[in-house]
């Protein structure tokens, strides 16, 4: 269990003091999932600098099992530190060393045994599947492999917890999704609990199962992802969900003035997708509906998604139908030219 409170960290430098975080308070339980979004400059990857200590926090506690990390002397800072593995964006491995000597380094300052070490850098390898790769360097392995390796080596310990700085940011998609499985799994297997730091919802939709959204240095919004994403709070969200919500294609006018058509988003959330309120819709009021376009997504097994429908039929009926949807527990906008 994690719990920051009251995290404040400010910077000093030349121009002035900088003010990465601040006040910042989250709770993230053991096995979590746990996701962290923001524009660049939030001061994501300071919170997550902040709670293996790399960084020391200006004000407030971080308590990891009920042990508040920023009071910790060094040699106890450096067993929790055992705990807590990091991936980062570029890797950061050493490139004179071969992936079986990279993965074996965490292990080697901790004084473990040459034996054991091979013996879990052999399990690790298979872990991360790179067992024919343990004698190539890292110049010869490609992004993904590479990471891989980061992810191997933050698991050399043991750790109850792994941070990931933006770990997907530098490699394509298929490659993101090969690595997300990977974290998903690891997280799965062995309960790990993973924090995940980046810019890209769609790492938080497919990895995460909770987030917090950081802007200008403060959290704004956190709780489940399904919550998220079926009903976004904050512009920071918003923006960063703007891809996931249908929008009316270019070229089609919504007449406002017309009282015999409509044409309304109908946002839903899990079960009400597979409910046939169209269907029931249009055999109730007489109308007409075409579906526009429309955005579903899969998040934990529960769609999410928004569709555009256009309604024709008289003006009562019209009204009626709209009328009728509202009363559902479906989000519905109906579409005016300013808010296209
Ligand atoms: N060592 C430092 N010295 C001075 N200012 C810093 C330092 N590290 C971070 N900052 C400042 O703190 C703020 C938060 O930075 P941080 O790197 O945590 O952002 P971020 O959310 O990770 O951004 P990005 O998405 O670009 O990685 C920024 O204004 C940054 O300039
Ligand atoms: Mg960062």
């Amino acid at each position: 269990m994690i719990d920051i409170i009251d995290v404040s960290k400010k910077f000093t430098t030349a121009d002035g003091e900088v003010t990465a975080l601040n006040n910042i308070n989250l709770h993230i339980d053991d096995g979590d999932i746990f996701g962290i979004i923001g524009l660049s400059g939030a001061g994501k990857s300071t919170l997550l600098r902040c709670i293996n200590r790399l960084e020391d926090v200006t004000d407030g506690s971080i308590l990891i099992n009920g042990i508040d990390i920023t009071k910790l002397n060094k040699s106890s800072l450096r067993e929790t530190r055992k705990k807590i593995g990091m991936i980062f964006q570029h890797f950061n491995l050493l490139m004179n060393s071969t992936v079986y000597e990279n993965i074996a380094f965490p292990l080697k300052i901790s004084s473990i045994s040459d034996q054991d070490i091979k013996k879990r850098v052999t399990e690790l390898l298979e872990v991360v599947e790179l067992t024919d790769k343990k004698d190539a360097y890292p110049s010869q392995l490609s992004g993904g492999q590479k990471q891989r390796v980061g992810i191997a080596r933050a698991l050399a310990n043991n750790p109850d917890i792994i941070l990931s700085d933006e770990a997907t940011s530098a490699l394509d998609p298929t490659t993101t999704e090969s690595i997300l499985k990977l974290l998903k799994n690891i997280n799965k297997e062995y309960g790990i609990t993973i924090i995940v730091v980046t810019h890209e919802m769609s790492v938080i939709k497919d990895l995460c199962d909770k987030v917090a959204v950081i802007e200008n240095n403060v959290v704004v919004e956190q709780g489940r992802v399904i919550d998220l994403f079926s009903n976004p709070k904050t512009k920071t969200s918003k923006r960063f969900l703007k891809d996931t919500v249908a929008k009316l294609p270019e070229g089609i006018l919504v007449n406002d003035n017309n009282p015999n058509e409509a044409i309304v988003r109908v946002s839903f959330l899990g079960e009400d997708a597979n409910k046939p309120f169209i269907s029931q819709m249009v055999k109730k009021f007489d109308v007409d509906a075409n579906i526009i376009t429309g955005n579903i997504e899969n998040i934990q097994h529960m769609q999410v998604g928004s569709l555009i429908i256009k309604i024709t039929g008289s003006k009562e009926n019209v009204a009626s139908a709209l009328d009728y949807l509202e009363r559902r527990n479906l989000k519905i906008e109906v579409m005016k030219n300013d808010n296209i």
